[in-house]
């Protein structure tokens, strides 16, 4: 054979391998169309999805260089950047709430939006400090907040099984009743409605910036841990909002959480079950007292409280990344077209 001709010869062995391997994989797929799937699992992202943070929440910015979602939390195929010249080529791009309703970063209105590209409305604050959202009415796709409802649902906290070992024996030698950590009081939120009244029963140890005892965050577990009982008395009664005031202060310094916030059906489904101590459920502080008092001197019924620390964990979020992160966990199965075209009625639901 002429040089030529073998490489004809070649061209035509290469073409009959090509047409043979088409046939096959045909026959292959069309015999068992489970196969693809098993080949290329639908759950893991196939492509890399680029989150652009607009600007950062209350002007606090962590570092972003490297592939942040895979060495702190191995997510994979997961980059997040607050490089907003990246815009065009972004996924998902990200607001913060408070900085957008303040007029402190403007929304890129003016640029080119890609069309499948995906605004984020990101706020963990309840309803009462998201100001001036009819605004941004028909400009988002999804929700980034503690709401179990949201597109993207990021708790402050929550408790996964297995055991921390947290000694509920703790319970046990304290030399304090009560305490609650407080910074921004104000006279006619509920929680200092029931704390003056409580206070003229049992005492109570405050701390934070109202009370002119502010605590360290070294300082605030421990603290807290002298006490028996923990007021995690939230700013604002809103639909599943349970801040850090349950899952850090009260559940990981191992108090007893005395709760105010969403009802207690709200705490029971995403708390564990015995693990706090609502104020809903007494007709008056005088009652509530009484109920307290009884508890710290029942040793059965104080460690009651603590069971649940052998079969779950508290896991708490406070790194905005690890947040951010979990989109690129719930995009597979994030609704592809939608609009929030009256986010403030959502707000405010
Ligand atoms: C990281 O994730 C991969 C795949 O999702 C998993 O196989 C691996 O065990 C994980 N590694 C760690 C340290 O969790
Ligand atoms: C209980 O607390 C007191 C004072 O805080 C301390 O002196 C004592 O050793 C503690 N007892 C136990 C059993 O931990
Ligand atoms: C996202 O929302 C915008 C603004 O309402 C809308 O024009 C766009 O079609 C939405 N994007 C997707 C992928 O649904």
């Amino acid at each position: 054979m002429t040089p030529c001709e073998s490489r004809s010869f070649l061209l035509f062995l290469f073409l009959l391998l090509v047409l043979f391997s088409f046939l096959s994989s045909l026959l292959y797929y069309s015999l068992d169309p489970k196969s693809y799937q098993q080949k290329w699992p639908t759950d893991v992202p196939q492509r890399n999805i680029n989150i652009l943070l607009w600007h950062w929440p209350f002007g606090h910015s962590y570092k972003l260089d490297g592939d942040k979602c895979l060495e702190m939390y191995n997510i994979s195929r997961c980059f997040l950047t607050d490089d907003t010249s990246t815009f065009s080529t972004a996924d998902v791009v990200v607001f913060h709430h408070e900085e957008l309703s303040r007029g402190l970063s403007p929304l890129p209105l003016h640029l080119d939006r890609p069309a499948s590209q995906h605004w984020v409305w990101m706020s963990l604050e309840p309803p009462v400090n998201n100001a001036n959202l009819a605004q941004f009415n028909g400009l988002f796709n999804w929700t980034m907040s503690y709401r179990c409802d949201a597109d993207i649902s990021i708790p402050y906290g929550k408790t996964i099984l297995g055991g921390d070992k947290l000694g509920f024996q703790a319970a046990l030698n304290r030399s304090c009743f009560v305490s609650w950590v407080v910074s921004k009081y104000q006279p006619h939120q509920a929680r200092a409605v029931v704390y003056q009244s409580l206070q003229t029963y049992i005492p109570i140890e405050v701390y934070g910036r109202w009370n002119k005892k502010p605590l360290s965050n070294k300082k605030l577990l421990p603290t807290i841990a002298k006490c028996l009982f923990y007021l995690s008395f939230e700013n604002s009664k809103a639909k599943d909002y349970i801040s850090e005031k349950l899952w850090r202060n009260a559940f990981q310094a191992g108090a007893i959480p005395v709760v105010l916030g969403p009802s207690r059906a709200t705490y029971e489904a995403l708390a564990p079950p015995g693990s706090f101590i609502h104020v809903d459920d007494f007709k008056n502080t005088a009652d509530l007292a009484v109920y307290l008092k009884q508890v710290a001197a029942d040793k059965q019924a104080s460690e009651g409280y603590f069971q649940w620390h052998h079969t779950h964990q508290v896991k708490t979020y406070t790194d905005w990344r690890e947040r951010l992160c979990q989109i690129c966990v719930k995009y597979p199965s994030l609704p592809v077209s939608k609009v929030y075209q009256d986010l403030e009625s959502w707000v405010n639901s």
